[in-house]
């Protein structure tokens, strides 16, 4: 039962924190209520608090800044930094803030005076009847200015009157008597909350659109359709949102609800330009991103600025191009590279002037294109001109740039061959390396003698150190000295995979033994609590269960022994993602993989002493020892990495897909969830692909439904099965693992079999009916396949170095994972 003492913690720790405040409340009235009325105000080191303590208002400070503000944020959804949605005075911040007051004027204006008492903002408001009018904040994050004699009547809301942030329930309207339209516009950087160069509003005949500097359109949600917008399928209604567009002769507005009322949920446009809806998910503790438009960064309208260049081939961050340097690198530093880059040696203006030759390059927009027959020719009426700054030449003619290059992108593959024009001395100053070549040599020979210098410090050291340094410790497990994994691995030199929790390396007992170890990363616990956890999981053991050896705990060094597994995990001989995998696994194996796993889950979940939740059920999770017996490895793991452990799952990209919708949905995980996991992977098991992947045309493919429809349709089961089988599999066993796949991805965990049932249904003992079509596969039947559930942080993330490119919005969205 560790696991659900481990979750409970997760719900308990946000009630405890809002226990305390709420107690610190009356020790030193910081807070006060959810309500000010007329004549009242709030100091800087006041806030209010929604009812529910959904939303807080208050001053605040943004990162290092000198400048403060009036804002709502969210105080539930607390990590590290404040998530702050809406700002009172964002044009006008506030120098001195603890002579400062946010006031509700008698005459129904809210204002912030600053020390002179001088209104730096105000809502500009009026109450029919003085005196009478009281501000609330609602726990729906809207700050409303009422009559307190019929508080029904609303003098001003702050969901009238958004920043970047746009609520459920609130309206982002387009006002057809004013001829107005409510925008969203993003902050400037990551410390300014002053408007900034994106926006998003409403236009009456195109829809949502997102606007560069209040003119330049770059994305647009499509007309509304009736049932959604066309360009935009993730807002249909559906189980987690609902969305309503209105239109009528005074007003057209767009506005969404969340189904269930305790989901924390906002649609922000932040400072890269990009909208992005957002989820609160208490058990991980960290927002994650329902769907960014545009889904690449660098689709952004000049997100990188003039002569910035926008990496879309990898992570969408911007980089100056050859001879240019930033115009603020400060400002780019904090998340705005919009100012982009300057030169670094200005233009000649002749022909000295010398071109960077830039290949796979997406060509900046406003170019002037006519023919010429050569690239010579192409080149000297570039240089003819002291304002042109790049030419591309191809077979249909000749393109050249004047002034600003926007929108210069780096692409995967294709794109052009683009010249950029800078000054003669940037080209010599990079040929100038070549004088350098003595300082290189320096450096190598140091780099050899430090080297060697290493080598016989171990030599000698391994000549001199105890014989035996680990111990036994309880039971069966070893504990390992630092030093002895570093020489069994020899120093971590050959790395078999790396996961969520740290890299994997071979190495070799002195009794040549194969070992694997595993160096965790982002572990908090103590010695004492690490070495309790390890034994426990040491004291579990079972045929299809991976076996821990022993541990190393030294400082903060933190390593898991395992035993090695010949042939590696289940992921490279399902789909063949490292070359040296030979043959392709026969039904026999498949199916015996898919019982011995099952097997090892039901142990975990029924029979061991402490109830353990994998909560990571994935193929690369799946170890093939020599006889390609099946191994469940990483279990327990939960337990030893806390709650870091739910953040760890949700930021690694792989496990998408994997996921059951309660990670998501917010309810208690149990059992089931590994249960949802092993259905998607027997899916794959079966079809030897993967389950979501994108087809040639960019579309999303979910293997499941395909599956399930063709099924249902009364086709052949034979049908779902990997081509590379060419048919060879017992009809029996497939319809039995078809079928136990369908209930266990079942949306209601109630549907799901347990493990153990499931080994019954493989083992022939317990026969499966046919099962239902989950509902998650018919919203993808519908052609809603592009739900995409991952983390805010995924896209920005990239030092999981085998995780290549899935889900990341920025690059494209289904492509395999090889973590292991
Ligand atoms: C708030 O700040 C003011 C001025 O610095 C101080 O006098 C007051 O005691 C503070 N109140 C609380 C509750 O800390
Ligand atoms: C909080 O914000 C600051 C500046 O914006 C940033 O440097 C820091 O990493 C953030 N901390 C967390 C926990 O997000
Ligand atoms: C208050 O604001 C007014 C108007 O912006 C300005 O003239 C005055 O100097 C400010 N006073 C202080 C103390 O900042
Ligand atoms: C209130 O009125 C002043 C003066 O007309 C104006 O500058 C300010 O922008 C208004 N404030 C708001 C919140 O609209
Ligand atoms: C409300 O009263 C304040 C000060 O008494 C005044 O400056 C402001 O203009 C009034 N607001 C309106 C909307 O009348
Ligand atoms: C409050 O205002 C609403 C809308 O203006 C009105 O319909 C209602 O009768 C008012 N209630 C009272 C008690 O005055
Ligand atoms: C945005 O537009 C304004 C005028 O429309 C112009 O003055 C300004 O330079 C533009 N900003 C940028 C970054 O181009
Ligand atoms: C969705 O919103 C509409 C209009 O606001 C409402 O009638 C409907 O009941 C809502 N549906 C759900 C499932 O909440
Ligand atoms: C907006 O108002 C104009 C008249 O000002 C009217 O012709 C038009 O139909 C209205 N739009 C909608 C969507 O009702
Ligand atoms: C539009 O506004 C007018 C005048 O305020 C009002 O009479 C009418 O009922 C409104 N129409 C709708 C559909 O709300
Ligand atoms: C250079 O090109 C720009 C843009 O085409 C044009 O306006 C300008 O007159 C040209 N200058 C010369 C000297 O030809």
């Amino acid at each position: 039962m560790g696991d659900l003492k481990l979750h409970m913690s997760f719900f308990l720790s946000p009630m405890l924190l809002f226990l305390f405040i709420s107690s610190k409340t009356h020790l030193c009235s910081a807070v006060i209520a959810d309500t000010i009325s007329a004549g009242q105000s709030l100091t800087a080191n006041q806030t209010i608090v929604s009812k529910n303590g959904n939303f807080e208002l208050g001053f605040f400070t943004p990162g290092k800044s000198l400048k403060h503000y009036v804002g709502i944020w969210f105080k539930k959804a607390f990590v590290g930094n404040r998530t702050v949605v809406w700002v009172a005075n964002r044009d006008h911040p506030i120098i001195d803030q603890y002579s400062s007051e946010l006031k509700l004027l008698q005459n129904g204006s809210l204002v912030i005076l600053n020390k002179s008492k001088i209104p730096i903002w105000s809502t500009n408001s009026t109450s029919r009847v003085s005196k009478s009018s009281e501000l609330v904040l609602g726990d729906d994050g809207n700050l409303v200015l009422r009559d307190g004699s019929n508080s029904s009547v609303v003098i001003w809301q702050s969901f009238d009157h958004p920043t970047d942030t746009w609520f459920p329930g609130a309206k982002l309207k387009y006002d057809n008597i004013t001829k107005k339209a409510q925008k969203l516009v993003s902050w400037k950087n990551s410390e300014d909350p002053s408007p900034g160069l994106f926006s998003l509003e409403l236009k009456p005949d195109s829809g949502y659109v997102l606007m560069w500097n209040g003119s330049q359109e770059y994305w647009t949600s499509g007309v509304w359709d009736g049932q959604g917008f066309s360009l935009v399928p993730e807002m249909r209604p559906r189980f987690l949102f609902n969305f309503t567009f209105e239109s009528n002769e005074n007003e057209s507005y767009f506005t969404y609800d969340t189904t269930n009322k305790n989901l924390l949920s906002r649609l922000v446009i932040d400072i890269s330009g990009q909208i992005k809806q957002l989820l609160w998910l208490e058990q991980t503790k960290m927002w994650n991103l329902f769907f960014s438009k545009p889904l690449k960064r660098c689709d952004v309208y000049a997100y990188c600025g003039p002569f910035g260049r926008c990496n879309s081939a990898q992570d969408s961050s911007c980089q100056c191009l050859q001879g240019f340097k930033e115009r603020s690198l400060e400002d780019w530093n904090l998340g705005d590279p919009s100012g982009g880059c300057v030169r670094k040696t200005s233009l000649q203006c002749g022909n000295r002037d010398r071109f960077f030759q830039m290949p796979g390059m997406k060509s900046p927009v406003n170019s002037v294109s006519f023919a010429v027959d050569s690239v010579a020719k192409c080149k000297s009426s570039c240089l003819s001109n002291c304002s042109c700054n790049a030419y591309a030449y191809s077979s249909t003619g000749c393109s050249l740039w004047f002034d600003h290059l926007l929108n210069i992108q780096q692409l995967d593959s294709g794109g052009d061959e683009l010249y950029i024009r800078v000054a003669p001395s940037e080209v010599s100053s990079s040929k100038k390396k070549s004088t350098h070549w003595p300082v290189i040599v320096g450096a190598i020979a140091g780099a050899l003698a430090l080297f060697s210098l290493v080598l016989i410090l171990i030599w000698t050291w391994r000549k001199w150190r105890p014989v035996e340094t680990s111990k036994k410790v309880e039971g069966s497990l070893t504990a390992f000295t630092y030093r002895d994994l570093q020489i069994a691995t020899k120093n971590f030199s050959e790395r078999l995979g790396s996961g969520a929790f740290g890299s994997v390396f071979k190495g070799v007992l002195s009794n040549s033994t194969l070992i694997a170890v595993k160096k965790l990363e982002g572990i908090t616990q103590g010695e004492k609590q690490f070495r309790a956890e390890v034994s426990t999981i040491g004291t579990i053991q079972h045929v299809n269960l991976v076996r821990l050896r022993g541990f190393c705990s030294e400082g903060n060094k933190r390593l898991l022994v395992y035993d090695h597994m010949e042939n590696r995990s289940l992921n490279s001989h399902l789909f063949r993602e490292h070359e040296e995998s030979k043959a392709v696994l026969d039904w026999k194996t498949r199916y015996n993989i898919a019982i011995g796993t099952a097997r090892g889950l039901a142990y975990l979940h029924e029979e061991c002493r402490d109830c353990i939740i994998h909560c990571d059920i994935k193929p690369e999770n799946i170890l093939l020892d020599a006889d390609l017996c099946p191994k469940v490895a990483d279990f327990g793991l939960a337990k030893l990495i806390g709650r870091e452990f739910s953040r760890v799952l949700t930021t690694m990209r792989g496990t998408r897909g994997y996921l059951a919708p309660e990670w998501i949905s917010g309810v208690a995980i149990t059992a089931k969830a590994d249960v949802y996991s092993y259905g998607m992977m027997l899916f794959e098991i079966i079809s030897g692909r993967r389950n979501l992947e994108q087809t040639e045309n960019g579309k999303i493919d979910f293997f499941p439904t395909q599956a399930a429809k063709e099924v249902a349709r009364g086709g052949d089961v034979r049908a779902i099965l990997d081509s590379q089988l060419e048919g060879n599999a017992d009809t029996k066993e497939l319809t039995s693992a078809f079928r136990a796949a369908c209930w266990c991805i079942q949306e209601d965990e109630i549907h799901r079999p347990t493990m153990g049932q499931v080994v019954q249904i493989l083992e022939g003992f317990l026969e499966a009916r046919p099962p239902p079509m989950p509902r998650s596969l018919q919203l993808f039947a519908e052609g809603e396949g592009n739900i995409r559930f991952f983390s805010e942080s995924s896209i920005d993330i990239t030092s999981f170095p085998h995780s290549s490119t899935i889900s990341s919005s920025t690059s494209s969205q289904s492509k395999a994972s090889t973590g292991t």
